[in-house]
């Protein structure tokens, strides 16, 4: 299963991949994670990148897809994979149909997680995620069994930098107008399925894996 999850910032990308993953045993591909990790091992790159994301901008696309693309070429990556916050630009989209011709592998589908505009920033700043396994909690719509400690390993639970409502909502507009363009762009190929993100996030996740499983 080759897979990309589209949606706006808070739409449920990546708490949704945590079970697509698992049913179809593929790895989970989120940019916005790779960032986060390089930042926190110090890299050159991890730096470059937090100067965009704290100012809820897009980092630049040749950035991005050098990672994707050595990410992609990965032996894990053989069976397949999921996306997640990656393409966000029709340059980047572009740029993984060329790595994804080069591998000689094709998209199965591109799943865009539609969610009301007015929950999507109440999602975010509520977001929660632990330090030590990166499972993600919601403050009022999915609270830790444990309060502040995650219900899974006990690590601490941790606020995103860049989900502050000032931040989120810039990202929301830097969305708007960068990456929904590519709801068409897939669309156009014939790869595109809608599933309706305002559902409880069980009810997304089956409606997902029902999709994935059509093809
Ligand atoms: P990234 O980390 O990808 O952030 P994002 O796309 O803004 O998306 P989020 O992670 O905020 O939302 P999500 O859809 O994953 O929601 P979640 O499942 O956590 O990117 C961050 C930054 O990195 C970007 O701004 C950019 O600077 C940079 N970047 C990354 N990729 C890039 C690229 N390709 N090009 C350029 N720059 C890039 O859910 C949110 C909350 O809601 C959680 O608390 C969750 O528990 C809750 N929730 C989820 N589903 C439901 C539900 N169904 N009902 C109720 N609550 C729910
Ligand atoms: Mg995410
Ligand atoms: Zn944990």
């Amino acid at each position: 299963m080759r897979t990309i999850l589209l949606g706006p910032p808070g739409a449920g990308k990546g708490t949704q991949a945590e079970t697509i993953v698992r049913e179809f045993n593929i790895p989970h591909i989120s940019t916005g994670d790779m960032f986060r990790y390089n930042l926190k091992q110090g890299t050159e790159l991890g730096v470059k990148a937090k100067e965009y994301m704290n100012k809820g901008l897009l980092v630049p696309d040749e950035l991005v897809v050098a990672m994707v693309e050595d990410r992609l070429k990965n032996e894990d990556c053989a069976n397949g994979f999921l996306l997640d916050g990656f393409p966000r630009t029709v340059i980047q989209a572009e740029a993984l149909d060329v790595v994804l011709s080069k591998i000689g592998v094709h998209l199965n589908k591109v799943v865009n997680i539609e969610v009301n505009p007015e929950l999507l920033v109440k999602r975010a700043v509520g977001r929660r995620i632990c330090k030590e396994c990166g499972a993600t909690f919601h403050v009022d719509f999915n609270p830790s069994s444990k309060g502040s400690e995650c219900e899974k390993c006990s690590g601490s639970l941790y606020q995103r930098d860049d989900d502050t409502e000032e931040t989120v909502s810039k990202r929301i507009q830097v969305y708007t107008s960068e990456t929904q363009p590519l709801i068409d762009y897939y669309d156009k190929k014939g790869i595109l399925a809608v599933v309706d993100g305002d559902q409880p996030i069980n009810i997304v996740s089956e409606t997902i894996i029902k999709v994935l499983k059509e093809d």
